[in-house]
């Protein structure tokens, strides 16, 4: 039987958004200027900041100035999970610094503010949480740690552009919030991603890291009341974003909440169809009198022994129906270059490794209605049943 492909998260680009690129295309100036400085102010409006957020290209390259801010190098030591991408320990590596992995949560997946006080050291200068699929990190808790030791505390919000911690914006909890527009992003730029923070001249600093250590921008140059010429005043990198992703940007702002309900209906028609399916539980959610919010960038449901199939063999039977699951994510420690350079290996983190065994991240966006929720759960009934 031929199943119609469902992929795992196609980005949801309204005709508005399509317009408002077109119109940086015909404008004549494509790359950082004034509507990147739009966005950067649209965006820290909407997570409640009164600093305007810097506009980067990638979420990596927010990871890793957030790291440069925060004079983390060599001989220091960043306490972030395993379960989590890859940018989080290669910046730190970049910069000299050692990642120490420490273990979740079982039901959340995010850092265990326990476990990150037992693998405090006097090396440890910061803590760098995720929100696991949009899930909010236990933020307060981490900042108790981070306040009591001295140490920053740098968000990786890649997931969370809608998550809220007890009421507060993901992007307004830590010394620096990352965020990614990566393709799959609950708001996308194609590439791109933001730097928030409360520290005026953290964000000064990055206005010059991202663009070569240039004390003003090429909009500052050209523009009729620029100042012609520049000056280096730091070592930098080529971060900075463009005008068109930034438009991109705009547009999916001005849609987020209506993009964020649809997804939340998606979850709770996943939810409904996936109920009694054995083995298959579904993911955590936030108390319901809890001012906590699940961004919903992810549904991750985990495949325990109670299932008939492992994970793997489900996953591989729904690419055999053309349905697209991924895995959020395998463990950090266990990639060569970690068990390499810092001696990962098997049994290091018992929960990590459990909850990397058993998630399956189903097909979720936006652009999906609750219907695709009812399908993916009936092929995932017919691979059960055999
Ligand atoms: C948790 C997490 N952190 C960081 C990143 C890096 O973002 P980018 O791909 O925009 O560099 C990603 C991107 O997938 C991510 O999922």
């Amino acid at each position: 039987m031929d199943y119609k492909p469902i992929d795992l998260s196609p980005p949801r680009v309204s005709e508005e958004a399509v317009d408002a690129v077109s119109t940086v295309l015909r404008s004549g100036w494509l790359t950082q200027g004034p509507r990147t400085t739009e966005f950067e102010k649209a965006f820290s409006d909407y997570q409640g900041h009164s600093l305007p957020g810097m506009a980067v290209n990638s979420g990596t390259a927010a990871l890793h100035l957030a790291v440069i801010l925060a004079g983390i190098g060599s001989g220091d030591e960043v306490i972030i999970p395993s379960l989590t991408f890859a940018a989080a320990g290669e910046v730190l590596l970049r910069e000299g610094a050692t990642p120490v992995f420490a273990e979740v949560d079982p039901q959340s997946g995010n850092l265990d503010p326990a476990a990150v006080e037992a693998a405090l050291t006097a090396k440890t200068k910061a803590v760098m949480p995720v929100h696991l699929g949009g899930y909010p990190a236990e933020m307060t808790a981490l900042r108790r740690i981070c306040d009591a030791h001295g140490l920053y505390l740098i968000d990786d919000c890649a997931h969370a552009v809608e998550t809220r911690h007890r009421g507060g914006w993901a992007g307004s909890l830590a010394d620096a919030s990352a965020f990614s527009f990566y393709v799959n992003k609950n708001l996308t730029t194609g590439e791109g991603g933001m730097l928030l923070s409360p520290h005026e001249d953290w964000l000064e600093r990055v206005r010059r890291l991202r663009l070569h250590g240039m004390d003003h921008d090429a909009w500052n140059r050209y523009a009729a009341d620029g100042r012609p010429g520049y000056d280096i005043v730091e070592q930098g990198y080529k971060y900075n974003s463009t005008d068109i992703a930034s438009a991109l940007g705009l547009a999916q702002l001005k849609r987020i909440e209506e993009n964020y309900a649809r997804r939340a209906e998606l979850a709770a028609a996943y939810d409904k169809a996936l109920t009694g399916l054995p083995g298959i539980e579904l993911p955590p959610r936030p108390a319901e009198d809890s001012t906590d919010r699940h961004a919903w960038h992810l549904y991750v449901i985990r495949i325990t022994e109670d299932c008939p199939l492992s994970r793997d063999e489900l996953a591989l039977a729904l690419r055999r129906m053309n349905t697209a699951t991924a895995v959020h994510y395998h463990p950090m420690h266990l990639m060569r270059l970690y068990r390499e350079r810092l001696g990962g290996r098997e049994g290091q983190l018992p929960i990590t490794e459990r909850l990397a065994r058993e998630r399956l991240t189903l097909p979720f966006c936006a652009a999906y209605e609750p219907a695709t929720a009812v399908e993916v759960t009936r092929r995932i009934g017919i691979t059960l049943t055999g």
